[in-house]
């Protein structure tokens, strides 16, 4: 597809996000003087440790410890400085393997080299590595995946790549955003077409699981849901992500597993009932068959 054709189908895409971003932050916060945004900004962000464990998931790899980051959406309800706060955060849990799984940006921002670099600079051993969000793909997809790969994070678009621990190998396979099931399991294909069976998927869309364990791949991690930003008290999954089955939390499917995160950032102001969180996850391996 040409540069240009790209450009008139993501035009009308960002004007509705603007649009949307008008009505539910813009607006709001200037009728509630400003008070909507502070009360929002406030809140804190989670550390939600999880241990999860399957027979697939290879035994050279038990015990990865995974920082698992999504849905920054830096902006106007994402300043950088919090941002960067967050990153200091993830860093002081000392993840091995850090796991972007999109929307770094809300609409578009001047601080993403910042927040991009901050997350570079973390000093997790198996690197970082990012797929893109939807949010991401409104403005200017390619340029984020630039200046991510220049300052040495691993974008991973529809591809696969291999890292070593102790001297065996885990491929790692990340794909693009796609809004149905359909779409992320063609995204799906094409990445495991590249370097071998996966262990790890990262995808921001959480419906691309379907395709995920039916190919047997161990783990899945997504973003993209938020956790439905407003959730029942003590039931996260009665929340108002009300087109995802699998929309926060820990999913097991014929030894596949899914990590779904509830995100740092947000897309309209208000969290009940749902932390943002930074995932920090301990995958191991038990050869005992997991319960679905
Ligand atoms: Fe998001």
């Amino acid at each position: 597809m040409s540069p240009t054709r790209r450009r008139t189908r993501r035009l009308p895409k960002y004007r509705r996000a603007r649009i949307r971003h008008f009505l539910f932050i813009v607006g709001p916060n200037r009728v509630s003087g400003g008070r909507i945004t502070r009360r929002h900004l406030a809140q804190g962000v989670v550390v939600r440790e999880s241990e999860m464990a399957s027979p697939r998931w290879p035994e050279a790899f038990d015990g990865l410890r995974i920082g698992h980051v999504s849905d920054f959406h830096l902006g106007a309800l994402m300043p950088i400085d919090k941002a960067l706060e967050v990153v200091e955060c993830l860093a002081a849990q000392q993840p091995e393997l850090i796991a972007c799984t999109g929307d770094m940006v809300d609409l578009d921002s001047p601080d993403i080299g910042q927040l991009l670099a901050a997350l570079a600079a973390v000093d997790a051993p198996l690197g970082c590595l990012l797929v893109l969000g939807n949010h991401d793909e409104l403005h200017d997809p390619d340029g984020l995946a630039q200046c991510a790969r220049e300052l040495g994070i691993t974008v991973l678009r529809n591809e696969a790549v291999s890292i070593a621990r102790g001297g065996t190998a885990m491929v790692i396979a990340g794909i693009e955003w796609g809004r149905s099931a359909v779409l992320c399991a063609r995204h799906v294909d094409m990445a495991c077409g590249d370097g071998g069976d996966p262990h790890l998927l990262l995808a921001h869309n959480p419906k691309a699981f379907l395709r995920a364990a039916d190919l047997g791949i161990p783990l899945t991690l997504s973003g993209h849901t938020h956790g439905g930003q407003i959730a029942m008290k003590k039931r996260p999954n009665t929340n108002l992500s009300i087109t995802h089955r699998r929309s926060i939390g820990r999913f097991q499917t014929d030894g596949s597993m899914l990590y779904v995160t509830s995100g740092i950032g947000a897309w309209f102001p208000l969290r009940v009932n749902c932390p943002a969180e930074i995932a920090m996850l301990t995958i191991r391996h038990d050869p005992a068959p997991a319960p679905e």
